[in-house]
């Protein structure tokens, strides 16, 4: 008899079909035991490149590696089986051309199982969704801020302010979903911007600090669970603060110990307090 539990997870073109039916609520995770926790709750899990900055506290997501990503995904296909897990394709790993695109997204995902990737690009990086696409694999497309083009933006910066930079995120977007995109992230653009791009796509938008009217949302995790420390974006509601929990919990252990109190042990070997 088995002992595992059925991995029956929503797939991509499920996640396509909820454009205009349901929201879809998604989350990162990087390791297993949030995982676990987001897994019967949330519809999609990325494991997301932020965790340069929130896992490894690098200043920004480019010096990840795509066998640090594939780790962490493996971890996470792991200890899940109902949300669709997607990887992020780290800086460097994809820009280059469709084929190395290819063999990397491929080498990530027989690392890990996961369903998709996602890569952060504009409409240039079009072909590289559709030569991943037509040789099966699922590409999420990220458009408007994209952390890993930074140095180029000059910053972490909110975009499409003006009618020409609202009008070419619009065409970015446009030519992923032509490109076979099964969705599209959009992060960091006005409220207006994110409406007209979720009004114009058949595939699914899925915002960070987008509009309300996307068909969907991603935060990263630990900013609304109070694990971020004071970097948390406005746009991210707290809805725990398990930071505050995790801080009292040790302290009463770090006291225990110092007491002479060894917690747990007391229920193993009869240990008294000192
Ligand atoms: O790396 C990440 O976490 C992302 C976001 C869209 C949340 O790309």
């Amino acid at each position: 008899m088995s002992v595992h539990a059925e991995v029956r997870r929503i797939s991509v073109p499920q996640l396509t079909g909820y454009k205009g039916q349901r929201k879809i609520a998604a989350l990162t995770a990087y390791i297993a035991p949030i995982a676990r926790l987001l897994d019967e709750h949330v519809d999609m899990i990325l494991v997301g490149d932020s965790t340069a900055m929130v896992g490894y506290g690098m200043p920004d997501t480019l010096s990840i590696t795509a066998d640090m990503m594939t780790a962490h995904a493996r971890a996470v296909v792991a200890a899940t089986r109902q949300a669709c897990v997607v990887v992020d394709m780290p800086f460097g790993s994809y820009q280059e051309s469709p084929e190395i695109a290819f063999r990397n997204a491929a080498a990530m995902m027989a690392g890990s199982g996961v369903q998709a990737v996602k890569i952060e690009g504009a409409a240039t990086l079009a072909p590289t969704t559709r030569f991943m696409v037509e040789r099966g694999i699922p590409v999420l497309a990220h458009v408007g801020l994209m952390p890993q083009y930074m140095n180029v933006m000059g910053g972490f910066k909110a975009q499409g302010f003006s009618d020409e930079v609202a009008e070419r995120i619009v065409q970015d977007a446009v030519a992923h979903q032509e490109a076979g995109a099964f969705a599209v992230v959009l992060e960091g653009i006005t409220e207006a911007l994110g409406r007209r791009i979720t009004e114009t796509l058949s595939i699914p938008t899925i915002g960070i600090g987008a509009s309300p009217a996307c068909d969907g949302q991603i935060l990263v995790t630990e900013d609304i669970l109070g694990l971020s420390g004071s970097r948390i974006p406005k746009f991210a509601k707290q809805f725990a603060d398990v930071g505050a929990t995790i801080s009292s919990a040790v302290q009463q252990y770090a006291s225990d110990v110092r007491d002479g109190n060894f917690p747990g042990l007391e229920h193993c070997f009869g240990v008294k307090k000192a």
